[in-house]
């Protein structure tokens, strides 16, 4: 495939850290020295990479060319220990004692490991000699310890703790809140989920599901700008019957909406993305799986159905053999399409999720270690140098899968990567949570018709839109505009919380129902019929 474009190619850097290989799909927080020594910082690392950065010459984008490229092997394993008291563990808070951490009733001894930790050395000193259980298991995939044995030791187990003990306030308030949570049926839409979720998630998580960038304008536009979206619908037509089903990137969907990658579901609940791919499977519609999903590959694929259709969001790692890797294993797990997310090559600035690290870890006088807020850890393997000509590789090692690019937020850049010849493109700023005040999805959507109104007619490059979607209504205004279908992240995030992947197939059947019953007022009964002529576009 081949463009009309030119652009500026850039080679990357080859950063100086690598994550182990393991069957987890999060390399965040999995890492490991090189054998050759070299450690570092990892919260600084993305500051560092720039500087190997190697200006080559304007050329077509290509997304056939083949390039090979080195892939790392996996570490060993590691593993030992006896039985040893809580109060023993207590007296590990400092490198000179060694910092141990409790971790499922494993002790581990983490000191070798401080220096190279993705979150910083604080958030370890802070919690060395304690039990870290609730705080790390929501955020590490599950082999994340033994894919780092040669720096983190097992030293011994220590009994379990009785019910109840050692539970926080805010846990004691949380457990009995679940409690009280009513039956999923009570949801009536899709913000409902949102509400019950106030009471039953930690500060933490919900600070960080919640939270867009700066003062949160997108965030607030992304909703905002469907009601600039007026239908107009027609009447006297024979809508008893409809169908919602559609079809995305050759993959039969049930309705025209996917569950867009949203990382950390375990933040939430215990089973967090494989909640989200068992109600994918069982009400037909797709998953898209976050780079930094808190399940493992191999967890969320345990509960594929047969034939199911698994989509893998990519965040291209600045370390290159890891980036490798990491594709190399969502195509042995079979992800039917490769979504590369583009806005975010660096976090946005998050301010409910600062507040909570600030909280957790309050400043101190004395020289603080970095630690970072959980959105800051999430983005401190991206590559800020990606570039279009990036494309081509990613294109060449994921055959066999389509190829979308996430996180367009302009319609000069959806030009461009339907003239690259990608499958897919995402209208998105990833739920306002990077650069505020863009223009919403749904806008540039509009604006990409207005001016180019014989590309979309004759590209085969299938567009999707995201951000602030929770009525079926909004749904079919962007596929009047001319998207494929649109995603939802929060709402599935939320649903799972609460209700696990009950709360996913609720929160499915809301949409299916309201699209269903919009249809019929709008008056067409498939999803080809709908169109521009089914709509006027106010101001935004
Ligand atoms: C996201 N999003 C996101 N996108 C991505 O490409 N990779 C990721 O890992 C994440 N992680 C993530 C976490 C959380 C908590 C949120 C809310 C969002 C962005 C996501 O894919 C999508 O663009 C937005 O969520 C869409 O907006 P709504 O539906 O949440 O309003």
């Amino acid at each position: 495939m081949s463009s009309l474009l030119t652009f500026s190619r850039s080679a990357t850097s080859s950063a100086r850290r690598t994550f182990a290989s393991s069957t987890s799909s999060t390399p965040v927080l999995r890492m490991r020295a090189r054998s050759s020594g070299s450690r570092f910082l990892f919260g600084t690392a993305a500051l560092a990479l720039p500087l190997g950065i190697l200006l080559l010459s304007q050329a077509p984008i290509n997304l056939d060319s083949s390039p090979s490229h080195p892939v790392k092997s996996s570490p060993s394993h590691q593993h030992g220990g006896h039985t040893i008291t809580r109060k023993e563990v207590e007296k590990h808070t400092t490198k000179e004692d060694r910092l141990w951490v409790i971790i499922d009733e494993k002790v581990y001894d983490v000191t070798d490991f401080i220096d190279l930790h993705p979150g910083g050395q604080k958030i370890i000193m802070a919690n060395a000699g304690k039990d870290a259980t609730k705080l790390f298991k929501p955020i590490h995939p599950p082999a994340t310890l033994e894919d780092n044995a040669e720096l983190v030791h097992l030293v011994g187990t220590v009994p379990p703790l009785a019910e109840g003990e050692g539970m926080t306030d805010d846990e004691k308030r949380i457990a009995k809140a679940r409690k009280a949570l009513g039956h999923v049926d009570l949801n009536v839409n899709i913000s409902d989920f949102e509400a019950a979720c106030k009471d039953i998630l930690t500060d933490k998580a919900m600070a960080y599901y919640s939270s867009g960038s700066d003062d949160e304008g997108t965030l607030a536009s992304n909703k905002h700008s469907f009601s600039r979206i007026l239908f107009k619908p027609r009447v006297l037509r024979k809508v008893k019957t409809v169908s919602t089903e559609t079809n995305i990137l050759g993959h039969k969907s049930s309705l025209p909406i996917y569950i867009s990658p949203a990382a950390l579901a375990r933040l939430g609940s215990e089973d967090g993305e494989m909640n989200l791919a068992r109600g994918a499977g069982e009400t037909g519609i797709i998953q898209c799986i976050s780079s930094n999903a808190s399940c493992s590959l191999d967890e969320i694929c345990g509960v594929r159905k047969e034939g199911q259709p698994l989509f893998w969001q990519y965040y291209v790692a600045a370390d290159r053999p890891v980036a490798h890797e990491s594709l190399k294993k969502a195509m042995s797990h079979d992800m039917n399409s490769i979504w590369v997310t583009v806005d975010a090559p660096v976090g946005g600035k998050r301010e409910a999720d600062l507040r909570v690290q600030l909280k957790e870890n309050p400043p101190t006088d004395t020289p603080q270690q970095k630690g970072g807020s959980t959105s800051e850890q999430m983005f401190s393997y991206v590559d800020p140098e990606l570039n279009w000509e990036d494309l081509k590789w990613i294109r060449e090692e994921s055959k066999g899968a389509s190829l979308v690019i996430k996180g367009i937020g302009s319609v000069e850049d959806a030009v461009m990567a339907i003239e690259a010849g990608v499958d897919g493109l995402v209208l998105s700023n990833h739920g306002g949570r990077q650069l505020n005040g863009g223009v919403p999805p749904i806008r540039i959507l509009q604006q990409l018709q207005a001016k180019h109104p014989e590309l979309m007619k004759s590209t085969k490059t299938q567009i999707f839109l995201d951000g602030g979607i929770t009525r079926g209504t909004d749904v079919l205004k962007a596929l009047c505009l001319g998207a494929t279908a649109v995603g939802l992240g929060r709402p599935f995030l939320y649903a799972q919380s609460g209700w696990g992947t009950q709360g996913v197939v609720k929160a499915v059947k809301i949409m299916e129902e309201e699209i269903q019953l919009s249809m019929r007022l709008l008056g067409v009964t498939s999803i080809d019929q709908l169109g521009p002529e089914y709509v006027e576009v106010l101001d935004m």
